[in-house]
């Protein structure tokens, strides 16, 4: 009997493509999961734990899943030790700096000396504008970055973007961009050795179908 596989998916905007994914690649994720945490296929063959996303890489360094699905976003921002397998090429979305059109930062104004942050993506921040010799404080927040500069607690943000729809409707613009995101395919690599056979024909099955998208 083949070896059961744990996989780690990410609650939020990656799961329902998470999901579409698995299946074609052979993984019966079941069409609703409602509150459940953690479900078993019905052909037993995987065990699948509904995160958080940003809790995926913790599940796969410590081994409670073999492996998981994770935004390249989030990888940046951990510590975690995880490997990287399959670029998924889904959940695309850039990480930017951006402003109050009016600010005009995108047009070449001098940013303030003292530049305020607003950001997710601390880490990401923080090397972006140390990199650039720009002495900054970054403000840590946990979602609705683009309200920071709107009422006045930043000057610029550091935040995904998607559509653009959201900085579109607070009439802010991207100044530069920092890094691309998309969706990866997470190994822990004690368990890849583990479970070699399972976890390489999954790796070779989403390579395929990411192929045929
Ligand atoms: C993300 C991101 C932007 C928005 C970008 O926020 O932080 O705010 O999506 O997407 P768009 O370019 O398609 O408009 P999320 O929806 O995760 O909510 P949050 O602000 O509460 O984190």
């Amino acid at each position: 009997m083949s070896q059961r596989l744990v996989i780690a998916l990410p609650k939020g905007s990656l799961y329902e493509e998470s999901a579409m994914r698995l299946r074609s690649a052979g993984v019966a994720v079941p069409e609703r999961v409602g509150r459940r945490l953690s479900v078993l296929t019905e052909d037993g063959r995987a065990e699948l734990l509904l995160l958080r996303p940003t809790d995926v890489p913790a599940y796969v360094e410590f081994g409670a899943a073999d492996c998981g699905i994770v935004g390249k976003d989030t990888l940046w921002e951990t510590d975690r030790s995880v490997s990287e397998l399959v670029d998924l090429q889904f959940g695309l979305c850039r990480l930017v700096v951006a402003a109050r059109r009016q600010d005009r930062y995108h047009q070449g104004e001098r940013y303030p000396t003292f530049l305020r942050v607003a950001t997710k993506f601390k880490r990401s921040a923080q090397r972006y504008f140390s990199e650039r010799d720009l002495p900054c404080e970054i403000i840590a927040l946990h979602g609705s970055v683009e309200l920071a500069p709107l009422v006045g607690l930043a000057d610029v943000i550091v935040d995904l973007v998607a559509t653009g729809n959201t900085l579109r409707e607070h009439d802010m613009v991207v100044v530069d961009e920092v890094a691309c995101s998309s969706a990866r395919l997470v190994v822990n690599p004690v368990r890849f050795r583990a479970k070699y056979d399972a976890l390489l024909d999954l790796v070779q099955r989403l390579e395929r179908s990411r192929l045929e998208v």
